[in-house]
């Protein structure tokens, strides 16, 4: 069984769907929620699911060795970044060669980087009249929204699409396609 943990920032839709996916794998467990927000909405969510969770903050995650240590001592193989908003220390990123992922809403390498991340990638994309903005699924690196992309899906902008709008159209393509690349992910380990 690959056990695998999730690190999210904010409402955790994703996280949500994720784990409502892995629900009845044989394969592959959500075994923890990772989270640096106390009140972010992903805590209820998880516990609702019947999923742990775990919240820490910037030393914890930078310095002290706290969240790589649990991620040890629970044997996690696999880490999902869904709409987590730090950069991962390089310490769990050369503890998890090619072995953490990241959704960013947005087509890389166009609109990434540091400060786009959430609705600021969607105010960015309208605000420069794009006709199209998508999804993209990578491998995390020691730099920002650059690792290898492994998938990327498109949604048409209309004149009429907000940064709210587009928001929903990004999350439709999130919740289609994230979990099953997740999956071959780790069927290929
Ligand atoms: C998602 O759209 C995800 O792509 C984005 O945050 C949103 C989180 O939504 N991630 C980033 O911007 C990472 N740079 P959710 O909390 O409802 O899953």
């Amino acid at each position: 069984m690959k056990k695998v943990a999730i690190f999210a920032s904010g409402s955790g839709s994703n996280a949500e769907n994720i784990i409502n996916y892995f629900e009845n794998d044989t394969e592959n467990v959500v075994k923890i929620v990772f989270c640096n927000k106390p009140n972010a909405y992903v805590l209820e969510r998880a516990k609702r699911l019947g999923v742990p969770s775990f919240v820490f903050n910037r030393d914890e995650f930078y310095h002290s060795g706290l969240v790589i240590n649990e991620l040890r001592r629970l044997e996690i193989d696999f880490i999902v970044l869904a709409g987590f908003m730090w950069k991962v220390p390089d310490a769990i990123i050369e503890a998890y060669p090619d072995r953490i992922v990241n959704i960013h809403p947005a087509l890389l390498p166009s609109y990434g980087g540091k400060g786009m991340y959430g609705m600021h990638v969607h105010d960015a994309v309208i605000a420069a009249g794009e006709k199209e903005s998508g999804i993209t699924i990578h491998y995390v690196n020691g730099h920002y929204d650059e690792g290898a992309a492994l998938f990327q899906a498109k949604c048409t902008i209309t004149p009429e699409d907000t940064p709210d709008t587009l928001a929903e159209k990004v999350h439709a393509l999130e919740y289609e396609h994230f979990p099953r690349v997740i999956k071959e992910v780790l069927e290929k380990l």
